[in-house]
């Protein structure tokens, strides 16, 4: 058995979250295999432990005094091709853009709309990441993890994760029993542009046409247009969700502000868009001491610069309290706040 575990403690967590924020933890690991995480957690389960992957949805208000887990094994393989569909396995520790580009150099489909999310492939299935009409759902076959209680290896068909919009199984009955170590995806050589979304069609055909390229550019442009950059502005992508109201309350506030985006949500309730309803109360790009509303997109929450995460939090608290005055609408947060 071939141990491959890094450990630090009393470690500064600056680096470590995107919204670069200054926490500690008292013990950080960082793993490659099954094996690191047996050795790890045969010592005895903390009391207190979670993961930290690439820790871009994370918002740490205090230190950290339990363990955190990091996963930094980097393999992608292609487990079976039939010509027309491959079953791919990346490790937890993958950077999910290294993985879209591994495919998209390929020429396979499936995870071109999901281009410049930022974050590990093992934390895509957890918060089921998606963006322009597409989720990790769609191609995320099985997952494979390690359970703390039995300390063995378990995998997890799709149909078990159950994937919601930003949701998924690790969000709540597997949260702090399981540590994902890897993923299977399915991707497709035929083509499959899914071009719906926003300004994505634009913008490809800006770029001559629905080419898997061309997607992923145009997917890269428009995020690099409106989110900012983490490793220059402090943030965690979206912090908030997109509520899901009943469709009374979606026609109540439709006859008021008839531009109001919305969109059919599964279960006949509607989605709104939080970025523009936090806009339409004026907070755009409003700032408070070193916290402030991305001036670009709503929905993001910025660092400019030596914030702590309580001040982020208290002005997140702002923001909703704002949202709810104006449009009487609760927008939870999607980051998770410890
Ligand atoms: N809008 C405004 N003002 C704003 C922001 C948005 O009016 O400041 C309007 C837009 O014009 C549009 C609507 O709100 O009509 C939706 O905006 P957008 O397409 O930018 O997407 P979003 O709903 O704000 C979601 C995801 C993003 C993802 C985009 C694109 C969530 C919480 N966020 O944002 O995901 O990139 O769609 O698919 O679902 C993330 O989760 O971290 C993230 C960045």
């Amino acid at each position: 058995m071939h141990i491959m575990i890094r450990e630090f403690h009393q470690i500064s967590l600056r680096d470590r979250n995107s919204f670069g924020v200054e926490q500690q933890a008292a013990h950080l690991v960082e793993f490659e295999t099954p094996d690191d995480l047996r050795e790890i957690f045969a010592r005895g389960i903390p009391a207190k432990w979670m993961v930290l992957a690439g820790g871009n949805n994370i918002l740490f208000t205090q230190d950290y005094d339990g363990m955190l887990l990091t996963p930094v094994a980097r393999k992608i393989e292609i487990l079976d091709d039939d010509g027309t569909t491959l079953r791919v396995r990346a490790d937890a520790g993958v950077e999910w853009d290294d993985l879209v580009e591994w495919a998209v150099e390929r020429g396979l489909w499936g995870l071109e709309n999901l281009s410049l999310i930022p974050g590990k492939a093992g934390a895509a299935p957890v918060q089921n990441i998606g963006a322009y009409g597409c989720e990790a759902a769609d191609t995320i076959q099985r997952v494979e993890m390690f359970c703390v209680e039995t300390a063995t290896m378990l995998s997890l068909d799709a149909a078990h994760c159950a994937f919601g919009y930003r949701e998924s199984v690790f969000k709540h009955l597997l949260k702090g029993r399981v540590v994902i170590t890897a993923i299977e995806l399915k991707l497709a050589r035929t083509p499959r542009p899914k071009l719906g979304y926003g300004d994505v069609e634009r913008e490809v055909e800006a770029r001559g046409g629905a080419t898997l390229r061309n997607i992923r550019e145009a997917v890269c442009a428009i995020r690099r247009s409106k989110l900012p950059d983490p490793a220059v502005l402090g943030n965690a992508g979206s912090f908030f969700k997109n509520p899901v109201v009943e469709a009374a309350a979606a026609e109540a506030l439709l006859a008021e502000y008839p531009d109001m985006p919305h969109y059919p949500a599964a279960d006949g309730r509607v989605k709104l868009a939080a970025g523009w309803l936090i806009d339409r109360t004026g907070l755009k790009g409003h700032r408070e001491g070193n916290v402030g509303v991305h001036e670009r997109q709503a929905l993001v929450l910025v660092n400019h610069g030596g914030a702590t995460g309580g001040e982020v939090i208290a002005f997140a608290r702002r923001v909703q309290q704002r949202v709810r005055e104006k449009f009487g609408i609760e927008i939870d947060t999607e980051v998770n706040i410890l």
